[in-house]
């Protein structure tokens, strides 16, 4: 009775809340961006096929058991740990710690790309991306990357506006903003997707991503397959932990969980089949990694009837994507700082975004003045990304499989998963948590270990 502000903690007011505002975190960047590109470097199909599995053994059961941990504890991400662990021993919230470290991590270089998908938004409707010409439409991305006043502006404005919308709060402003936008990048995707497939190279593209070569899985196309795996689900890192504090009582998690990561699946291949075609049919280098969309897409649209308002479309409702995946990043931050020091939503939201600005600073500027500086051969905004999509989100799933399956156990998992007896999934139950106890955290481990050549 003391905590008053415990019964009215905000939350997701419909199911369809729930659905959308959990896909509008696990779509975004990683589906436009991210899988296009790391599909194009890593070999085509091969990759593909791993990610596939990945996403379906070790992503599933750790997105449904990470929702779970959050609805049964309804905390953020950190005291989850500490009420759900037994005996309160101190090492569970570590979990919840990485993640606040992830989330700051991911927004650094995240809202960056963002920037680049803003910024194009304008280039679009001025009509300077009329270009099929790889050499032009390179240049004009390198252009734009190489000016540091650019890519720190771009950065900023996007961190202005889905700062406003988290301080607005989870029902008025997360689940308002993506209930109105999920439905809208579906149709113009499949418009793109259409348009691209009737380009002459389309079968090219296709083959690129459907047939696989086996011989190019090597173990660091596996560990990036699996990091593109947890980053897609936003999983690894208490996201889902902290969306599934807002589910509702009733909700389905397994069914919810499924859903979500199907429709996301669709999303990335849509996005595949919309730019391979087109990477074939303009002579574009599939391998050209995070600059990949910003040239095949503006080629994609030119030279069709509409091309400019369909392109500044597509970029438009990029970026809108790329809003609900931020809202869900800056939301495990947040939730920690306003939770566990009284700060209030507004001012937990202003530090956070705060210290993504200063966090991000670097990796904006990694094509000018900070491309020189390299840790492991990488710049700031590649390191970011290789830590945290590489290393801490898998690590994160290591250890929420290994407090799930052998710490919190079958009996609680059941009553949780199963709606406290509401719902007869128990057979889907003990096959999740199968997965979570044995085949996920050991093949995580593997990969990692491999991947890192630790062994
Ligand atoms: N899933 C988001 C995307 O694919 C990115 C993300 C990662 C969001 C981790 C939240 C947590 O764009």
């Amino acid at each position: 009775m003391t905590q008053a502000a415990n019964s009215v903690r905000d939350g997701f007011t419909t199911s369809f809340g729930v659905l959308v505002a959990t896909l509008g975190s696990a779509v975004g960047l990683g589906n436009i961006w991210k899988f296009p590109s790391l599909t194009g470097s890593n070999g085509g199909a091969g990759f593909l096929l791993v990610y596939l599995l990945a996403t379906l053994l070790v992503g599933l059961p750790v997105m449904i058991a990470e929702t779970m941990l959050g609805r049964a504890a309804r905390a953020n991400a950190v005291s989850t740990f500490e009420r759900v662990a037994p005996r309160r021993q101190w090492w569970w919230p570590v979990i919840g710690w990485m993640g606040f470290a992830a989330a700051l991590l991911i927004l650094s270089f995240y809202s960056e790309v963002a920037g680049w998908v803003y910024a194009y938004i304008f280039k679009a409707l001025a009509g300077e991306l009329a270009t099929t010409d790889p050499q032009v439409a390179g240049a004009i991305f390198a252009g734009l990357v190489a000016d540091p006043l650019a890519s720190l502006g771009w950065q900023w404005l996007v961190l202005g506006v889905t700062g406003s919308i988290v301080m607005l709060g989870v029902a008025k402003g997360i689940e308002a903003v993506t209930r109105k936008l999920m439905p809208l990048l579906f149709i113009l995707l499949l418009v793109l997707c259409a348009r691209s497939l009737s380009l002459p190279g389309a079968a090219q593209g296709l083959s690129f991503l459907f047939s696989p070569d086996l011989a190019k899985i090597t173990p660091a196309v596996l560990l990036t397959a699996l990091g593109l795996a947890f980053f897609k689900l936003s999983i690894g890192m208490g996201c889902m932990l902290t969306y599934g504090s807002y589910f509702r009582d009733n909700q389905n998690i397994p069914a919810t969980a499924t859903r979500v990561m199907f429709a996301d699946l669709s999303v990335s291949l849509l996005a595949g089949m919309a730019i391979f075609p087109a990477v074939f049919a303009f002579g574009f280098e599939p391998a050209a990694g995070p600059s990949l969309v910003f040239m095949t897409i503006p080629a994609v649209f030119t030279a069709m009837p509409g091309g400019t308002v369909f392109m500044s479309i597509f970029f438009i409702l990029t970026a809108i994507a790329s809003v609900g995946a931020m809202l869900s990043l800056l939301e495990v931050p947040v939730a920690i700082l306003a939770e566990r020091y009284a700060l209030g939503r507004k001012r937990a939201s202003l530090y956070t975004i705060l210290a993504v600005a200063v966090l991000g600073a670097p990796a904006a500027l990694s094509s000018s003045l900070t491309s020189e500086i390299k840790l492991f051969g990488m710049n700031p905004f590649e390191l970011f990304d290789f830590l945290s999509s590489n290393i801490l989100l898998p690590l994160g799933g290591i250890l929420i499989c290994v407090f799930v399956g052998w710490v919190y156990g079958l009996p609680e998992m059941t009553r949780q998963l199963g709606n406290h007896g509401e719902l007869r999934n128990q057979r889907l139950i003990r096959l999740v948590f199968f997965l979570i106890r044995y085949v996920a955290p050991l093949s995580i481990a593997a990969v990692l270990l491999h991947g890192l050549k630790i062994f």
